[in-house]
């Protein structure tokens, strides 16, 4: 008999909602796909195509052109949520704890998390830290709260941390970041985004930790990838190395509003059938 772990395919792939321990399960399978929700009609579209959606803090660049994450609420966390849940109904929905709802204490941080749950319908929440968010993770796994962490390269902390450059580029940066997965794995968390590292250290902290992996900007050496959806979607501005376009809608839709502004102004749009007619009339 094969002892070669069961794929997440077909058999496996839960027909309802997944929840965070389908997502334990795939650890050394095949690989988790992960991507960003934040709206219901895109949210509808990945979800039977993704095993999660992570309704990130990301949606405050995406969606309302801040210059970081740092200044996204819960209140507009919980108002994506909704929105994503509406639309998913396979892949498991994550929301992304916002800058300052949860560093402050473990009570602060369930209180919040529980909001973000409740009010949403989602299934887990994600926070990010290692070794310092350890007691925080415990806290809200034993009390019924599935907990994503997120290590390596941290957009909260972008200040403390001087930049988005990527971490574990020399050998000597490894240690503290394989202790944060490993400490967060410990205290409970089904799984870890690891974002912005080299490949070596991602195979080293992939290895080092029971819990799936998920990488952003980590190499192929992760059980699992996460991309902001309208980064490969071509639909953001920037384009950061790790970034696979995989379709260029930003131009489709600055094509498509050519095309409309040319036609009004031709008055080729709206044409006959967009037009109504009166009642009984054949024409
Ligand atoms: O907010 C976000 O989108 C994230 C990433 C892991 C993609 O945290």
């Amino acid at each position: 008999m094969s002892t070669a772990p069961k794929p997440y395919g077909v058999d496996a792939r839960p027909k309802r909602q997944a929840t965070a321990k389908n997502i334990v399960a795939m650890k050394g399978g095949t690989p988790i796909v992960c991507l960003t929700a934040y709206i219901t009609p895109m949210a509808a579209r990945l979800d039977k195509h993704c095993d999660l959606l992570l309704v990130g803090d990301s949606v405050g660049m995406v969606l309302y052109g801040m210059d970081s994450t740092l200044g996204v609420d819960l209140e507009t966390m919980i108002r994506h949520g909704r929105a994503v849940c509406r639309g998913a109904k396979q892949a498991l929905v994550v929301i992304d704890m916002p800058f300052g709802t949860y560093e402050e204490s473990k009570e602060q941080a369930f209180r919040n998390a529980a909001r973000a749950l409740s009010e949403t319908g989602a299934g887990a929440v994600k926070l990010e830290g290692g070794i310092e968010m350890a007691e925080t993770v415990a806290f809200l796994s034993k009390r019924g709260i599935p907990v994503l962490g997120h290590v390596g390269l941290m957009p909260q902390s972008v200040h403390a941390h001087g930049g988005y450059g990527a971490r574990g580029r020399s050998v000597d940066e490894w240690e503290p970041i394989i202790e944060d997965a490993k400490a967060i794995a410990a205290a409970g968390a089904f799984a870890v985004v690891l974002e912005g590292v080299a490949e070596p250290l991602a195979r080293k902290v992939t290895d080092a930790v029971s819990c799936p992996v998920i990488g952003i900007g980590a190499s192929s050496a992760c059980d699992g990838q996460i991309l902001v959806t309208e980064d490969m979607l071509g639909l953001f501005a920037i384009n950061p190395k790790f970034v696979k376009r995989f379709a260029e809608l930003g131009q489709s839709i600055e094509d498509a509003i050519e095309e409309y502004s040319d036609d009004v102004r031709s008055r080729d749009f709206p044409g006959e059938e967009h037009t109504y007619k009166m009642k009984g009339s054949n024409s």
